[in-house]
């Protein structure tokens, strides 16, 4: 991305975030703007057909991109336009993460403000092989694509992080820094997502994607925030969403979720119990694996079962099921566990790899060496009733929900030097028969494999900003 301008963070550098906006906004007193009617001509993000298409099966993937061409009619760079805007550059990001006094400004106060986005969404690592994916970022993104736009909005401003410059890019209009502050006034990290850029190569199955990784990213942002000592009040609320984005939104880009960070007069709660200091080492170790999937068949800590559950526990939302079909953890029987309503217990025992294998095939194909994993986490969620009650928006706040607990694992895994896939190729139907899932109510949504890393040869090296 490149900016026309570049500015000052004038406003955060002096504990504000604030800009005088272009034109006036319609303000609700909670600081949302008012519904705007959706825009004209923006087609339905999430078809009813997308269930079949692309969840309990996967055809909705183009032949192309085995070959990694651009799926057809996708590869017109008018559907991703580089973001204009003047730019602001962020504080370098610390090392750790921990409350400081600092966090009771919330996003004013600088040092905070880059500590969320960096160890949220900021590009974390630099894999210099030839031919690799170079970039990575805090949160896993399917053939890093990262489609995911992460915004900060406050009543009278916008601005959209740029990871890869570690900068803000003012993106409300023609605003300008203001020695303004709104004291009290909500602030919200707000995430959209530009579907084209995942779309290039996985045509229809895009939105699939796209809406996971919007609720890793909510997981994320939910997760660094409570690290730093700041309160967060996550939503799914459609209105409030199109609220949010009235009038802000790049016309490419599909409001996805978002998450009120409060302000507060307390002082700054201690970060999640399950990580204790460890948070920001971990993020920056996280990693999906090799190409393929074949980790070391070394058994996990025995931490990681109650580090998993912990994680999962500390979910942002707290209407999905876990289950964890465990191999080889120190000290732990392998069998189907099931984490729900903040617990974790054992429902079967004996090895689960036949199950593994059954759940985890794509046309036939195994999709993982589940051989070698540790143990494979599969969140389902309630499909039936959340279609009925919200229709075909069932499925991003689905995605939501689940997404956000899957990135929890990613990072739980990271804290034991363990590799986490998300990987989608997977049988639904067969996981809801094989895991006892209340048939045409609950579906799994995410496959997670996780397993000890095998040294590639891939190296990746940490950036730094
Ligand atoms: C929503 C989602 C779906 C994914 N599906 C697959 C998959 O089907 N097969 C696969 O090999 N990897 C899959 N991945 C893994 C990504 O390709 C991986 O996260 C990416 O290469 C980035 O690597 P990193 O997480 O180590 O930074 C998926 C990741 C995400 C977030």
């Amino acid at each position: 991305m490149t900016g026309d301008m570049t500015g000052e963070l004038t406003g955060a550098r002096t504990g504000e975030l604030t800009c005088a906006p272009a034109g006036p906004l319609d303000v609700e007193p909670s600081g949302v703007t008012e519904r705007a009617p959706r825009a004209p001509g923006r087609t339905e993000p999430f078809p009813p057909k997308l269930w079949a298409d692309a969840v309990y099966s996967r055809r909705a993937i183009p032949a192309t991109l085995a070959a990694g061409h651009p799926a057809p009619g996708r590869a017109d760079a008018d559907l991703d336009p580089p973001l204009q805007g003047l730019r602001l550059p962020l504080e370098p990001p610390p090392l750790h993460l921990a409350p400081s006094p600092g966090s009771r400004a919330g996003l004013t106060e600088p040092a905070v403000l880059a500590a969320l986005l960096h160890y949220s969404y900021g590009l974390l690592q630099h894999d210099v092989t030839p031919g690799g994916r170079p970039l990575h970022r805090a949160v896993a993104s399917a053939r890093c694509r990262y489609p995911s736009e992460l915004t900060l909005v406050t009543p009278t401003t916008a601005f959209r992080f740029d990871p890869l410059h570690h900068q803000l890019v003012q993106i409300n209009g023609s605003v300008t820094i203001s020695q303004h502050t709104q004291p009290g006034a909500s602030q919200y990290a707000v995430i959209t997502s530009r579907f084209a850029r995942t779309a290039r190569l996985y045509g229809d199955y895009a939105p699939r994607l796209c809406a996971q990784e919007a609720g890793m990213l909510l997981g994320a942002v939910h997760l660094t925030a409570a690290a730093l000592g700041l309160a967060t009040r996550p939503g799914q609320d459609r209105d409030t969403l199109d609220g949010l984005c009235a009038d802000r939104l790049p016309a490419a880009e599909h409001p996805m979720g978002y998450l009120e960070i409060l302000p507060t007069t307390q002082p700054p709660a201690a970060g999640p119990s399950w990580l204790s200091a460890g948070l920001a080492p971990a993020l920056r170790a996280r990693h999906s694996g090799a190409a393929i999937f074949d980790p070391d068949p070394a058994p996990a800590p025995r931490a990681l079962l109650a580090d998993l559950g912990a994680a999962l526990a500390a979910a942002p939302f707290t209407d999905f099921s876990c289950h964890l079909l465990v191999r080889r953890v120190a000290d732990s029987a392998p069998g189907h566990y099931v984490h729900s309503d903040g617990r974790l217990w054992q429902v079967r025992d004996g090895d689960p790899l036949a199950l593994m294998e059954r759940i985890g095939q794509t046309e036939g194909r195994v999709s993982v060496n589940f051989r070698s994993t540790a143990c494979t986490a599969y969140i389902a969620v309630r499909r039936g009733t959340a279609v009925a009650r919200y229709g075909t928006d069932a499925f991003r706040r689905l995605h939501l929900i689940a997404g956000s607990a899957a990135h929890l694992l990613c990072v739980a895994a990271a804290r034991h030097g363990l590799s986490a896939r998300v990987h989608n190729g997977y049988d639904a139907a067969a996981a809801e028969r094989l895991l006892g899932l209340t048939m045409d109510e609950e579906t799994v949504l995410f496959q997670v494999a996780i397993g000890a890393a095998r040294p590639g040869a891939a190296f990746r090296v940490p950036v730094v900003f």
